[in-house]
């Protein structure tokens, strides 16, 4: 390959490949990356950012509740309390390093959001507005925290718009509505990714000394979810083809309150200001199965209480296989000035007034506790002989993409707007520490880039008889039955025939489109090989996992085995086989300081 430098062009065989070098490629505009955007091109360095979408369509912007920080607005708080309800929700697969540095740096975090102009809803003295969400307490468990910053029920929109902005007061670069390929490895290290441009088919190779993947989750593997259509997990993918291992992958969160039929997400926050859930008898029935915390007990409980309402036939609707969720009773003035959003979501997908009737809700898949294993530095993680802590050169991640592991097992409500803005900074703080602006790149060879090129050809050019929609259909009913809020063996057995056998058809797909201008045809078969290998993971790690904590409730398995399992999954993948390989690692039982001590597994109690 013939270049002509720095942004020059370079010939290939089939492609007139476009060459850029930075210090640093950020892939992905939600709010991780382009938290990460601001710092790194705050730090002097030169940065790009590549996005499949316009940045301020990233899907961030559909977060609704809030972002959780200990400010201790409306009462009393402490990040202490908050790193114990972190560790707790976790159902202790958590790194408890991780989580001490996330909810340390959570409160300035929101404090630099405000600055930087987030619109956040204000209590009467003017302070940051706070709502209680699941899992959220003080005292160690003892209280109920209010410690979820909102703006409204459009939270997410408000930080993506905001942070867009500040990294427009940057010298960033923005690639927009380009569409990560591959990254470029060499002798175990990442030196960049490759992209090809949606609007005109070019293909761009971007080197940097470090690359951040911000890519999202891959909620798009299941058939209901509350991710939008772009939610592929493409550096999760990315990863895996690269020979690198994903973490906690059977740990899938169903939110309890997606609309029925649609998916839509009704914010947590609707229940944090005073909703409840009703079975076909009227009962709240999450008095029973959660005493105390009710119907904002964690995500995980909430989910599988509806599933076995359901399945017990206390479902609502003429399938009876739906439950209620009521705001009828709220103050219609509460619900225009604090979750305007979804009452117009809930009308338009519904056709419901929530002033009026309750809502029709289904738990729905809502986010990827597991991804790209990773330091609280942002440094992607592999394990080799005698280290399960290896840092990959060259190659970091953040935001859901990453597995940090903050979530452990199960999430809380509000800990992942937090998460990207937290890790983001780190991120980038790290990129500051470690790079010099402008150092010159090492020499890379041109095989380097060739696997991008030539993976990209063999879907360009399939010609086989199955529509990539009709994989992606099997694929997305495949994860929804298979492998959903309760497992079982035999299920999971069942789902990993399935789901490979999917993975077998893609040597047969079907790309009609041949052409490199705004080719769909062509983006939508690219995501789907990337969501099919992370679906299989998840299968696999599921059926691998013989215990049940946080998201992953294995009826066959019923308790948590900390003997056994307190220890985090990793899943190579075979991109010829498809085969996957399980190993694990160990989850860090440590603190970050000597300022909390280590909390040591317990039962939950809700
Ligand atoms: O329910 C919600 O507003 C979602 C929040 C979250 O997933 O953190």
């Amino acid at each position: 390959m013939a270049t002509n430098g720095s942004n020059g062009h370079a010939t290939g065989p089939a492609y007139n490949v476009i060459e850029h070098e930075y210090d640093v490629v950020v892939v992905g505009a939600g709010g991780s990356g382009l938290r990460a955007v601001v710092g790194c091109a705050e730090a002097g360095l030169r940065t790009a950012c590549i996005t499949k979408v316009f940045p301020t369509r990233s899907h961030t912007v559909a977060a609704q509740g809030g972002i959780s920080a200990s400010l201790g607005n409306m009462g009393q708080d402490d990040w202490r309390w908050h790193m114990y309800d972190t560790v707790k929700g976790s159902d202790w697969l958590g790194d408890q390093d991780s989580i001490e540095y996330l909810v340390r740096n959570a409160p300035a975090a929101v404090y630099e959001l405000e600055h930087w102009g987030v619109p956040f809803s204000r209590t009467e003295e003017g302070k940051i507005y706070q709502r209680p969400f699941g899992g959220m307490t003080t005292h160690f468990g003892k209280g109920t925290a209010q410690r979820t910053c909102a703006a409204a029920d459009r939270t997410g929109h408000a930080i993506l718009h905001t942070l867009y902005g500040q990294s427009l007061r940057h010298s960033a670069e923005f690639f927009i509505e380009y569409f990560a390929l591959d990254l470029i490895m060499e002798d175990g290290a990442c030196h960049g990714v490759m992209a090809m441009c949606q609007e005109d088919g070019t293909i761009h190779r971007f080197r940097a000394h470090k690359t951040i993947l911000a890519t999202g989750g891959y909620g798009r593997a299941y058939f209901s979810c509350t991710s939008a259509h772009t939610c592929t997990g493409d550096g999760n993918a990315m990863v895996l083809r690269a020979g690198l291992p994903l973490q906690d992958m059977e740990f899938v969160q169903f939110h309890p309150t997606g609309i029925y039929g649609s998916g839509c997400l009704i914010t947590e926050g609707s229940r944090g200001e005073g909703g409840y859930l009703t079975n076909s008898d009227g009962e709240r029935f999450m008095e029973r199965y959660a005493p105390s915390a009710k119907d904002l007990a964690s995500r995980d409980v909430v989910s599988r209480s509806m599933t076995i309402e359901i399945r017990e036939g206390r479902g609502v609707g003429k399938q009876s296989d739906h439950i209620h969720l009521h705001l009828e009773h709220l103050d219609p003035a509460i619900l225009h000035e604090r979750l305007p959003g979804i009452s117009e979501s809930a009308r338009i997908f519904a056709g419901v007034d929530v002033t009026r009737e309750p809502i029709p809700v289904l738990p729905t898949v809502h986010y990827n506790m597991g991804g790209i294993p990773t330091n609280f530095h942002g440094e992607v993680l592999t394990k080799v002989e005698g280290d399960p802590d290896k840092v990959v050169p060259g190659l970091m991640a953040v935001g859901e993409a990453a597995c940090v592991s903050v979530h452990g097992a199960n999430r809380l409500g509000s800990n992942s707007l937090i998460d990207l803005v937290v890790f983001g900074r780190a991120t980038a703080q790290r990129c500051a520490d470690t790079l010099k602006p402008g150092e010159s790149l090492p020499p890379l060879s041109k095989e380097a880039s060739e696997p991008a090129l030539a993976r990209l050809d063999r879907f360009r050019y399939a010609s086989g008889g199955t529509p990539t929609a009709e994989l992606r259909d099997k694929m997305q009913r495949t994860m929804q039955s298979n492998c959903a809020v309760f497992r079982t063996g035999d299920v999971l057995a069942e789902g990993h025939t399935l789901i490979h056998d999917v993975a077998k058809g893609l040597p047969d797909i079907h790309v009609t489109d041949k052409t490199m201008i705004w080719n769909t045809d062509l983006i939508e078969t690219l995501e789907f090989d990337n969501l099919i290998g992370q679906a299989v993971v998840t299968m696999d790690s599921a059926l691998n996992r013989t215990e049940s904590r946080g998201a992953h409730a294995r009826e066959d398995y019923p308790e948590r085995d900390d003997a056994n399992w307190m220890k985090h999954t990793l899943a190579f993948l075979d991109p010829a086989t498809y085969e996957v390989r399980i190993d694990d690692r160990p989850v860090h039982a440590y603190t970050m300081s000597n300022e909390i001590e280590y909390i040591a597994p317990a039962k939950r109690v809700y």
